[in-house]
């Protein structure tokens, strides 16, 4: 049996984050992860990161590595009708960038710092049951990696386990309401070694459907293109992979993707999901547990930084005197952020996908969408506010 002020399922981005912080405010907790710290670790995963995330991260001591090895991007590609088409960050925002550094190396350097803190992360743990969550004193119940059943104690339970975890279900379902859209395609993704073909990600749009061209390291590309969400990874060779991304980049500039071996292919659901509320008597779900968004905004990594940055002000109020507004208003300070970023991700998503029933008019549509977004001040302003993100709060 364990005892902490705060208990945290899941060691992700919105877990680790949110201990380190807490642990500014002398408050105590554990984390409990069903996988082990290897696996975590080497699963290659995306992040774009908004200047406010960064920003977090510097002030948490964690960004060395990051300001070292991540990426600045100071704008972003559309690409359509056989052209780039540049949507500059830097200028129009007065100074905001986004950060690529994959969400996997983040892991790496808060699980890092959180250790060296002496801070208790149990690996390999699986979570069975979030309990008395409607009482003063909740209770985790899990499996350790030994297999053995233990019981952590806490004052408050942080469900930042995943869109399949096991917190979001301990809210009772006529306590929340799920809100969901499955989209009719999804991502094939591609690890390839080659050197890169852009040095700012490009968004393509095209009536094959789109195709967005990312980076890991300068020998290692992420690709994706849009496809059937239920073909197999099997039906596509190297060599269909290229001329697919290929075509769907081609234009009247020339533009060649550089090609090498494609070690990794995998094929992304695509899906908007929200929860209301985020948070059930002293249970408080963040991140990924509470919200899920398609890729196309990336906005993922970032709403999680962005609920975990209420909560440690909610936190901080309720172990310092007791007061609880703070903890009470979470969900709604934490939802206006999430219902933005939904409609960013839905709206990149619309606008550069092609939908199976789309008609000659909505390919006009979109492409007017386009020349508006790529055109004028306004349109090209709002898309780099939101990609760059806001402040948190
Ligand atoms: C990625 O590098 O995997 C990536 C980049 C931008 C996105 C989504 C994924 O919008």
């Amino acid at each position: 049996m364990l005892r902490t002020q705060v208990g945290i399922v899941g060691a992700g981005p919105a877990g680790l984050l949110l201990s380190l912080m807490l642990q500014r405010r002398g408050i105590d907790s554990v984390i409990i992860e069903a996988r082990d710290r290897e696996a975590i670790e080497a699963t290659i995963r995306a992040g774009i990161l908004e200047q406010s995330t960064v920003d977090l991260m510097a002030e948490l001591g964690v960004a060395d590595r990051l300001r070292r090895e991540g990426v600045v991007h100071e704008g972003t590609i559309l690409r359509f009708g056989g052209r780039n088409h540049r949507i500059d960050f830097k200028e129009l925002t007065g100074g905001r960038v986004a950060t690529l550094y994959p969400q996997h190396e983040v892991l790496k350097d808060l699980i890092a710092a959180r250790l060296a803190q002496g801070g208790r992360i149990l690996f390999g743990t699986k979570v069975n049951e979030v309990a008395d969550v409607g009482t003063a004193a909740p209770v985790i119940r899990f499996a350790g990696a030994d297999g053995a059943a233990g019981e952590l104690r806490c004052d408050v339970v942080i469900g930042a386990d995943g869109s399949y975890g096991a917190c979001r279900p301990a809210i009772p379902a006529d306590r929340r309401r799920d809100f969901l859209r499955i989209y009719p395609f999804g991502w094939f993704g591609i690890l390839c070694e080659a050197p890169v073909s852009s040095e700012e990600l490009i968004y393509a749009r095209h009536e094959r459907g789109f195709a967005l061209i990312s980076s890991r390291t300068p020998e290692v590309q992420r690709m994706y293109f849009q496809c059937d969400p239920n073909d197999s990874v099997e039906n596509w060779s190297e060599d269909r992979i290229w001329a697919e991304l290929q075509a769907r980049v081609a234009g009247e500039d020339g533009f060649r993707l550089k090609q090498g071996r494609i070690f990794q292919k995998n094929i992304v659901p695509m899906r908007s999901f929200v929860c209301e509320p985020m948070q059930y008597g002293r249970l408080f779900l963040a991140g990924d547990a509470a919200h899920a968004v398609p890729p196309t905004g990336a906005k993922g990594l970032n709403l999680a930084a962005s609920d975990v940055w209420h909560l440690d002000r909610a936190l901080g109020a309720f172990f310092a005197d007791g007061s609880t507004a703070l903890m009470e208003g979470y969900s709604a300070a934490a939802l206006r952020r999430v219902w933005r970023a939904q409609h960013f991700s839905w709206w990149m998503t619309s606008m550069l996908h092609r939908f199976p029933d789309a008609s000659e008019f909505d390919d006009r549509r979109q492409l007017a969408e386009l020349e508006l977004v790529t055109g004028t001040m306004p349109a090209a302003t709002s898309l780099a506010q939101t990609y760059v993100g806001m402040p948190f709060g």
